[in-house]
């Protein structure tokens, strides 16, 4: 364990917790944000995540989040005993690419100019509303959009990840994607929009399949990601364009202290 406890991995006689800060987080949340990253426990564990909880809200941790697989249910018993709510259930999309693709589009997908950043992390503050963060009551949405709009604006320039602007056949910039490859050669796509004034007229469609066939066309060998089970518009690309599901998990959080938007 780290000197503040914001890092670490904590042992009880029937649980095992592992834990790091979401550092890209605590300018958003104004305070530090936790998520456990693994959790086994036996069954009629008796440990208590208390201590735990303690230290981190001394530790100045404001929000603690977790996603494990959703067949995990003693750990998910375990935690919600503990003070964690099951905000969502979490499914995993996945294409893989075989044989020539069988679809065209109006759309394209080209790496994001530097102009172009303002006005796609406005887009992204704007475009969302059903993932987990939105999903939680406790948390206020502009905390919700404004983390959203910022990963956008950290994205460009990263080392790992890529910023996309989705362009319709007149030039218009009418979405965003955050992409990264993946050491399997598959591309995750990390966030994905369109602006909410063009939704619900066949765009997303469109700009889906412009972001299938540049992920292929720079070698992709197959997309995935990771979507809330309440988006049902988004599902239905999914469905459409031919994704499977890999395991869903269940997405948990707790609140420890004031989330100061
Ligand atoms: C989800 C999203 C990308 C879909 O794009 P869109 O341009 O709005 O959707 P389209 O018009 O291309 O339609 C896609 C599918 O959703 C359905 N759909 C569109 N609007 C809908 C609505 N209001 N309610 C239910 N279904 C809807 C369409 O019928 C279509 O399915 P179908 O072909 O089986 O009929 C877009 O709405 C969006 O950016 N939402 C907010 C951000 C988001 O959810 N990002 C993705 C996951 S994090």
């Amino acid at each position: 364990m780290d000197p503040d406890g914001l890092n670490g991995t904590w042992q009880g006689a029937g649980c095992r917790v592992s834990w790091s800060e979401a550092t890209w987080d605590r300018p958003h949340f104004g305070g530090a944000v936790v998520q456990i990253t693994s959790v086994e426990v036996e069954v009629g564990c008796s440990d208590s995540l208390a201590p735990l909880m303690e230290m981190w809200r001394k530790a100045g941790v404001v929000f603690v989040s977790c996603r494990i697989p959703a067949s995990r249910v003693a750990e998910i018993i375990w935690m919600q005993q503990q003070g964690l709510q099951v905000i969502e259930t979490a499914l995993y999309p996945e294409l893989s690419f075989t044989g020539a693709p069988t679809w065209s589009t109006t759309c394209t997908a080209e790496p994001a100019q530097a102009q172009e950043v303002a006005l796609l992390s406005q887009m992204a503050e704007g475009t969302f509303g059903l993932e987990r963060l939105h999903a939680d009551p406790r948390v206020p949405n502009s905390v919700a959009n404004r983390r959203y709009g910022g990963w956008v604006t950290s994205s460009f320039g990263h080392a790992s990840q890529r910023l996309w602007s989705m362009k319709d056949e007149t030039g218009k910039i009418v979405g965003f994607f955050v992409t990264q490859v993946q050491a399997d050669g598959y591309w995750y796509w990390h966030l994905n929009g369109i602006a909410p004034e063009m939704q619900g007229r066949g765009v997303g469609r469109q700009v889906w399949r412009a972001m299938l066939l540049r992920s292929r066309a720079d070698g992709a060998l197959g997309v995935r990601t990771c979507v809330t089970a309440r988006n049902l518009r988004v599902l239905r690309l999914y469905w459409g364009l031919g994704f499977g599901f890999a395991e869903p998990a269940m997405t948990l959080h707790a609140i420890l202290g004031d989330i100061r938007p």
